[in-house]
């Protein structure tokens, strides 16, 4: 029948299946464009990617299955039934990064300010579940005005929908959070519970409460980048690990994570073929050590001599850098590194350092990836500051954490392990499996000059010269105790090593571990000092 002798009863012509195509071709172009040409452009000029470009370059190109492209919001207050854009301001879907499984979202900023409404968290949801099933890492590209206004408490409802899954997720695949917009309110939580924080430098921030409402409740005159900007984050606050200083450095960065990381606690870190020889010998170890044993070094330098290829890529580098933390590979096995930096602060163990390496060896513990420890510290920081702000809880957050990991540990002394920091700083006690010294290594109850001042007080003051007795005195101690050969003869320390061959002797430990299994008490978790 002619469309001209259709009846008004009559229904429109059926669409063929190419037009069908068409149509999903047409829904899909639409929805691709979010909020739009304009907004994409007002994206660019702040210097931001779009949600659906920052997930081309993350994922290996065209491994990328979107989920929930024509998702709506169910929203009628404010008009918003007036304006349904596909997709609700996340994309959502899985791909793959060398070629392995990843869930990512990626929040649109040009759709209501990829603000969180009920339809858009069930969509994070939706990847988060599938990622806790199938075992894979979730990448949350952040980029949000938080909670979407109109819908109120339902969209509180559902950032908590997320927070559950995090926190259900956390230990069981790897979450990663990207920074690449606004993050504020109780918005921050989610990142705040994942694995691993990244920032972008000057179009990020994350605050609890904004520059306004501080300055309304404190008086502050702040900016949004010196309230939580990328550096804020990275160097005072502790809350991000990576500074990067625009968003392809950012996604470059988070594929290299995930090369060291495994897909789930389930499975061992992916091994690469190895470059760098096994056995190599570094003969500059042996003179790295300074003769006075004040003198700092640097431990960064010690890690690159040791590790495949000198390839270190450390995590909240701009953090409390009396210690440093990261991943590496030894013979092509992804190792966690925790060691001290005397250069900054001595290397001395702080509330912050504490909390920096606790988290860090819960997550290898976590991912079964083995620890290597170097240690040079001096002991824990004194100061009334650090008391009155719990060097106690924090200190014992570290020590929690190296008691109950269960991977490999093998522990490397350089130089110092006084104290309680030696007990920390996973010795043989907190079950250590292998425990290096070099032959430079001073491990003892204190150093030499704060054990002289206490034990032998009377005889200084009584001497001549005081001066010279206590320098006596000093040299008598360090040349009995500042040694690793007591600790040594008690099998504390399983072999004193010649720092050339380090590199050698930790990939010998770590295949002869590979197989190791230990475990804790069956119990439904601990309490770890918070
Ligand atoms: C709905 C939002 C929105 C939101 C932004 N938009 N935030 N829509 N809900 N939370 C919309 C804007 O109306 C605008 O729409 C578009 O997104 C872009 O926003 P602009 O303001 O033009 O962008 P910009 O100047 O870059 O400023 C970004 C911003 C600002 C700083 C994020 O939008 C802002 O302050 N938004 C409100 C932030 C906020 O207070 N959120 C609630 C936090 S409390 P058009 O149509 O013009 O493009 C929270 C609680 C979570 O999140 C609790 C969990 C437990």
């Amino acid at each position: 029948m002619a469309t001209s002798e259709r009846t008004p009863q009559d229904s429109p012509p059926l669409k063929g299946s190419k037009e069908k195509v068409a149509e999903l071709q047409r829904l899909k172009a639409e929805a691709m464009l979010g909020g739009g040409v304009k907004r994409i452009e007002t994206q660019h000029k702040k210097g931001k990617l779009t949600a659906r470009e920052r997930l081309d370059l993350l994922l290996d190109p065209g491994t990328f299955n979107e989920l929930d492209m024509f998702v709506t919001h169910r929203s009628s207050d404010f008009g918003l039934d007036e304006q349904k854009i596909p997709g609700d301001g996340v994309v959502t879907g899985y791909g793959q990064i060398d070629g392995r499984l990843v869930y990512v979202f990626s929040q649109d900023f040009t759709v209501f300010g990829g603000s969180l409404s009920e339809a858009h968290a069930e969509k994070i949801c939706k990847i988060m579940d599938l990622a806790m099933k199938n075992g894979a890492p979730v990448i949350g590209l952040n980029d949000s005005g938080g909670a979407r206004i109109q819908e109120g408490v339902v969209s509180l409802g559902a950032y908590a929908d997320i927070f559950l899954r995090n926190t259900l997720a956390s230990g069981v695949v790897p979450q990663i959070s990207a920074i690449m917009g606004p993050c504020a309110g109780g918005a921050v939580y989610s990142p705040a519970i994942t694995d691993f924080i990244f920032m972008v430098e000057q179009t990020s921030y994350m605050f609890v409460t904004g520059p306004n409402v501080v300055k309304t409740v404190t008086h502050e005159d702040v900016t949004f980048e010196e309230l939580g900007g990328a550096m804020v984050h990275n160097s005072k606050s502790g809350v991000a690990h990576f500074d990067c200083p625009d968003e392809p450095a950012c996604i470059r960065m988070i594929r290299s994570l995930i090369s060291f990381i495994p897909s789930n606690n389930l499975e061992d870190p992916p091994r690469i073929t190895p470059l760098d020889s096994p056995t190599r010998v570094e003969e500059a170890l042996d003179s790295i050590i300074p003769d006075n044993p004040n003198k700092p070094y640097d431990m960064k330098a010690v890690i690159g001599y040791i590790v495949d290829d000198g390839d270190f890529f450390e995590v909240q580098e701009h953090f409390a850098a009396n210690i440093i933390m990261g991943f590496a590979r030894l013979n092509g096995r992804s190792i966690g590194i925790v060691a001290q930096q005397p250069g900054a602060l001595a290397g001395v163990l702080d509330i912050n350092s504490s909390d920096k390496a606790a988290r860090f060896v819960r997550f290898c513990d976590c991912f079964n990836i083995p620890l290597i420890t170097f240690v040079d510290v001096p002991g824990f920081l004194p100061g009334v500051s650090q008391e009155h702000n719990g060097i106690i809880r924090h200190g014992a957050k570290l020590l929690y954490a190296y008691c109950e990991a269960t991977v490999p540990k093998i522990t490397v002394i350089t130089r110092k392990a006084y104290g309680g920091a030696y007990d920390v700083m996973n010795s043989k006690h907190v079950r250590g499996d292998i425990n290096y010294a070099w032959p430079t290594a001073e491990i003892a109850v204190m150093g030499a000059e704060g054990a002289v001042n206490i034990l032998f007080k009377d005889a200084i003051d009584k001497a001549d010269d005081p001066d010279q007795r206590r320098k006596e005195l000093i040299a008598e101690y360090t040349e009995m105790f500042a040694n690793p050969y007591i600790a040594a003869s008690r099998g504390y320390i399983d072999e004193i090593i010649e720092p050339h061959f380090t590199r050698a002797k930790l990939i010998t430990a770590l295949e002869m571990l590979k197989n190791k299994r230990d475990s804790n008490p069956p119990k439904k978790h601990g309490n770890i000092p918070l």
